[in-house]
């Protein structure tokens, strides 16, 4: 992988980070893209310690012309896109459907599910001008299975899959190749928010009885993004010790 170009969303924190750093030791040049300047910036440093170039875009990926920005930024950089982690998302305030507000209902589909289509729209143009690149998109075990209380995500993340899916159809040929991973609970940032008691309950209900560790998840999206996974092309993997089993 040394010496290719890695965009990775949310790449300030949690999946996005590891990924980045994971992908640094190997040698990629990487664009961390993220809301969070703060963070963002630490993934770069962090990179940059290990050897790679790396850049900083703040974006927003909900806002069109952000996701325009950070693709241009990555060609201006490094001439060309090679990977593509399409993973920044938000959760929700776990409420039962009817209850969700229509602005928490709309923000979701705006980051998870608007996001990961510009990304996909305006990344892939890019990578079918060099000859074709590879792409994870990061759905969720909530987008395997409904997941009572989170409504809106739930769907977003079944849209994740369904889009995966369809493009893996229409671009095997030109040589893109596109899986989405289906993570259960990980200990992330985004989910050590979460009370203690809710956080052990959700361990408990795993079949292997833990949380995911955010390493798990990168050591698959990093296989997935190489070469060792060049036949797995539209497909969704479940990285969620057996919760999508049940
Ligand atoms: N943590 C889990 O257990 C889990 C499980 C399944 C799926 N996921 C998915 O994995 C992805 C990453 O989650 P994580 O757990 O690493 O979370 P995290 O909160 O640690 O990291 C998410 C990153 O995305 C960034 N971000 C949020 N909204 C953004 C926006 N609009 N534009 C740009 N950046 C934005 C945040 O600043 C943050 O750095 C998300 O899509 C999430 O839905 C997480």
């Amino acid at each position: 992988m040394q010496g290719k170009t890695a965009i990775i969303t949310g790449g300030g924190s949690g999946f996005g980070r590891e990924v980045a750093l994971k992908l640094a030791k190997k040698g990629v040049n990487i664009t961390v893209v993220d809301i969070s300047k703060e963070n963002g910036e630490e993934t770069v440093r962090l990179c940059k310690d290990l050897g790679v170039k790396a850049i900083f875009v703040q974006a927003d990926v909900s806002k069109v012309e952000d996701v325009r920005r950070y693709v241009k930024e990555t060609i201006d950089s490094f001439g060309k896109i090679d990977l593509f982690f399409n993973n920044a998302g938000i959760s929700g305030s776990g409420v039962k459907t009817v209850e969700c507000s229509i602005e928490e209902f709309n923000n979701i589909v705006d980051v998870n599910l608007k996001g990961v289509f510009y990304g996909l729209k305006f990344v892939i143009s890019e990578m079918l001008k060099t000859g074709g690149g590879v792409v994870v998109n990061t759905a969720s075990l909530g987008g395997v299975v409904g997941i009572p209380t989170l409504g809106a995500y739930s769907a977003t993340k079944h849209a994740v899959v369904g889009l995966t899916k369809v493009i893996a159809g229409e671009y095997g040929r030109e040589n893109i190749r596109i899986n989405a991973i289906a993570p259960g609970t990980n200990e992330t940032p985004m989910v050590m928010a979460y009370p203690k008691e809710a956080i052990e309950q959700m361990a408990e209900s795993v079949p292997m009885g833990r949380l995911g560790q955010p390493h798990e998840v990168a050591d698959v999206v990093c296989f997935l993004l190489s070469e060792e996974s060049s036949y797995i092309h539209g497909a969704v993997i479940s990285i969620d010790g057996g919760a999508a089993a049940l």
